[in-house]
């Protein structure tokens, strides 16, 4: 990994939480510093979140109080993201439409990229109880980059069983190989700038040019369907899997498992996994406005990434610190007065801070 952060005083480390409003800790970063932002702020429930051990207050006075607190926050997001970075927005159905006509406004609508809905459970059972609605199960996380430049590594799933079934359904005899048939013709046509030359017998837009389509003819990877129409052979074994979609079903939440801090409203590290992986390269500097469990850090930890936290809840930073040492992951914890601290020692027992924290 490179060198630490060097706009950061008492930087003796890649990751660093600060004990503090995320605003203040904003404004200590210079502008275009971060590759990667994930912020998952208070979602304005209505509700106090608390076990025995944490919690935070998601109550506010209305809507124009919690979207006066996010917007400034929001604006300080873009200017220390780099050119080349990305803000994933998680929140739910409570302020979602808000939120994006807010970060459209912030980042410039142009800018979004991606409504992603985390399916978080399969049904609700509150329906005996009375609820006379539809089953709330999903969240929303909204992605603006800052450019077209970004960080993009794409993700695969596996395929469905049905689709699988359907699509490779020939064997190769010699070889066992299971493989599907292509089009091999282009569908966008001139529009899309695909070659046009007669092929087989066929004048048509192709997908390939002629000489790899030859190539291809050359390695056997094209076959006649009824004798005729060439199709492309495509391996079962040499797929990656289906691009990742935008609605994502595929993630449980940490409830029932080992990650579980009972940190209300934790979220799992598989999903964290996905967003960093996607959207930032090892040895980046990621940032967490809203740290809660740590659930950030320790995924950044994992897949060397540089992290900044900040978080306004003295148990959440303990919390957070404990994830991290447990994982061998040194941090560098700052009070909010700009000394460097050690981890655990000096977080408060319960270090509740005075002003509106959120
Ligand atoms: C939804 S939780 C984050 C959960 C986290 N993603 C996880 O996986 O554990 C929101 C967190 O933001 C913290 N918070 C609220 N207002 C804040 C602020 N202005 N600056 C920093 N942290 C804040 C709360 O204390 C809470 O821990």
């Amino acid at each position: 990994m490179g060198p630490s952060m060097p706009f950061l005083p008492g930087d003796r480390s890649d990751y660093v939480l600060f004990h503090e409003d995320c605003l203040e800790t904003c404004r200590r970063l210079p502008s275009a510093s971060i590759d990667l932002i994930y912020a998952d702020p208070p979602f304005f429930s209505g509700r106090s979140y608390n076990t025995d051990e944490y919690g935070f207050d998601d109550r506010w006075k209305g809507l124009s109080d919690y979207l006066d607190w996010i917007a400034p926050r929001m604006k300080e997001f873009k200017r220390i993201l780099k050119p080349t970075g990305t803000i994933y927005l998680h929140c739910d159905w409570h302020v979602s439409h808000y939120l994006k006509v807010l970060a459209d406004r912030t980042f410039g609508h142009t800018r979004f990229l991606n409504e992603i809905i985390w399916q978080r459970q399969s049904s609700h059972n509150d329906a005996s109880q009375g609820s006379r609605h539809f089953g709330r199960v999903h969240d929303n996380i909204l992605v603006y980059t800052m450019s077209r430049k970004y960080v993009w590594n794409q993700q695969y799933v596996q395929y469905d069983e049905a689709y699988l079934k359907r699509a490779y359904r020939h064997v190769e005899p010699e070889s066992g190989r299971k493989y599907a048939l292509g089009d091999l013709t282009a569908p966008g046509g001139a529009t899309k700038n695909n070659a046009r030359y007669e092929f087989a017998g066929m004048e048509r837009y192709w997908r390939y040019s002629q000489t790899n389509m030859l190539e291809l003819l050359g390695m056997g990877r094209i076959v006649y369907a009824r004798g005729k129409v060439p199709l492309l052979k495509r391996y079962l074994d040499e797929m990656k899997g289906k691009p990742l979609q935008d609605v994502w079903t595929d993630i449980r939440p940490v409830s029932t498992s080992r990650q579980n801090l009972h940190y209300p409203t934790q979220k799992p590290e598989a999903l964290l996994t996905r967003i960093i992986s996607t959207s930032s390269s090892p040895g980046q500097l990621f940032y967490d406005p809203f740290v809660g469990s740590g659930s950030t850090g320790a995924v950044c930890f994992k897949l060397s990434r540089k992290w900044i936290g900040s978080e306004v809840s003295a148990r959440a930073c303990r919390a957070s610190l404990n994830r991290l040492a447990a994982l061998g992951c040194e941090v560098v914890f700052n009070s909010g007065r700009l000394e460097p601290l050690t981890p655990t020692s000096r977080v408060p027992e319960d270090g509740k801070r005075s002003g509106r924290t959120g």
